[in-house]
């Protein structure tokens, strides 16, 4: 759950180093922190298993409280609802005593694909594709039961170290996901003074309106993040440049292809589709970026990719939108309605309607006019005759 907000928070000293946590949990470190909280590596007393610990901390009691809790809520409905093995695993959550809400994960070592990135990038063709295939693996089924994330970028991908060293990533930070009643969603769930998500990492249709999102803008990120990973800069300049979401409205991404000729010109293509303004011009579901991705990932990649390929598409809030038109163009909707029998059917009823009405006014006019004629009297606005003078 990321969000600009204004001031930083201090943490509650309950969520220091050596606190007991919920009295089961001993807080070791902060591993993490975002717009409204902190991520705390802790351990379960009883079992010795370190996990991970997000605790909602900012603007406790404020205005917005009730609707950030709710969002924290949400964010941990839509973790349980994934099974994905590339979707962080939820253990348990509760609320503190203070009232602030948590979420315990299993914990995770490595790196997220921000430091892997910047520290360490721009990373090689295969081992930038296999992780992208990997994303997929957790959009696809995200997708399938209708939960689109929204706010998909590099830390919140984490490259977690797997047993003989391989890599295996994990998606976080479901806290502005995009879900369906059937996961609790609450479609017109915003924030006044804070953006959702991230400008610099949004598609454009998400920066005119969050709540008219589906798969694609997750398809954007996608591409968004393997550009970064090959170039370790963001395709619409600066991320913290103050025009970024302007730019990312109207400007043309900075084309890879210069910027890495070494690259094959099709996993190129590949990007810069995801990277389409128009939603329509962007691959459809997680399955077509996965196909078209496969030639350049490794042996490693073949795993995720049968994944995806099992996943089924986009349901409920997840399924392609249709196409918005421009107003004054087809239907309010922004679909146009198909021409059906019975609606020529009442066409032709109201043109018959209409032509009988004009018909029936016509004959009237023409009728008046005769009876007038024949009485010889002279229609009410006529001048009066010469020789006559009022009395
Ligand atoms: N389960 C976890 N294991 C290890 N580190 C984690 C875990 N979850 C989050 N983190 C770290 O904390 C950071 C913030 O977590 P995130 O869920 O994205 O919260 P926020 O809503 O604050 O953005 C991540 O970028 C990552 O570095
Ligand atoms: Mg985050």
């Amino acid at each position: 759950m990321t969000a600009f907000r204004g001031a930083s928070f201090v943490e509650p000293a309950s969520l220091r180093a050596g606190s007991l946590l919920a009295e089961k949990y001993r807080v070791e470190k902060e591993i993490g922190r975002g717009g409204f909280g902190i991520v705390l590596r802790a351990r379960h007393l009883k079992l010795g298993q370190t996990v991970a610990i997000k605790v909602l901390t900012e603007g406790m009691w404020g205005p917005e409280w009730a609707s950030d809790v709710e969002r924290f809520r949400r964010e941990a409905q839509a973790t349980a609802a994934l099974r994905s093995e590339h979707v962080v695993k939820l253990l348990d959550v509760d609320v503190l005593p203070d009232g602030r809400p948590y979420m315990v994960m299993e914990y995770l070592e490595g790196e997220t694909l921000h430091v892997a990135t910047y520290r360490r990038g721009p990373l090689v063709v295969a081992e930038a594709v296999d992780i992208a295939l990997q994303i997929l693996a957790a959009l696809s089924e995200a997708h399938s039961v209708g939960i689109v994330h929204r706010d998909l970028k590099p830390p919140n991908v984490f490259l977690s170290r797997a047993a003989a060293g391989s890599t295996l990533v994990k998606v976080l930070d479901f806290g502005v996901s995009k879900v369906g009643a059937e996961h609790g969603g609450d479609r017109s769930l915003t924030r006044t003074g804070a953006v959702l998500g991230t400008f610099a990492y949004m598609a454009p249709e998400q920066l005119k309106d969050a709540k008219r999102v589906d798969a694609r803008a997750d398809l954007w990120s996608v591409g968004h993040m393997l550009y970064e990973a090959f170039t370790k800069q963001t395709p619409f300049g600066p991320i913290t440049s103050p025009l970024i979401a302007t730019a990312i409205l109207q400007n043309a991404p900075l084309p890879l292809g210069q910027l890495r000729p070494d690259l094959p010109p099709a996993l190129v293509a590949v990007i810069m589709r995801c990277l389409e303004k128009e939603p329509e011009h962007r691959w459809e579901t997680a399955q077509e970026v996965a196909e078209a991705l496969a030639p350049f990932a490794s042996p490693r990649g073949r795993p995720a990719l049968e994944t995806v390929r099992r996943a089924s598409g986009p349901t409920g809030v997840a399924a392609a939108l249709p196409r918005q038109r421009p107003r004054g163009q087809g239907q309010p909707g922004g679909q146009a309605k198909p021409v059906t029998l019975s609606r020529i059917l009442v066409d032709m009823r109201v043109l018959a309607g209409a032509t009988l009405l004009v018909v029936g006014v016509l004959l009237g006019a023409v009728l008046a006019r005769a009876c007038l004629h024949k009485e010889g009297a002279a229609p009410p606005d006529a001048p009066l005759p010469a020789n006559t003078s009022p009395r």
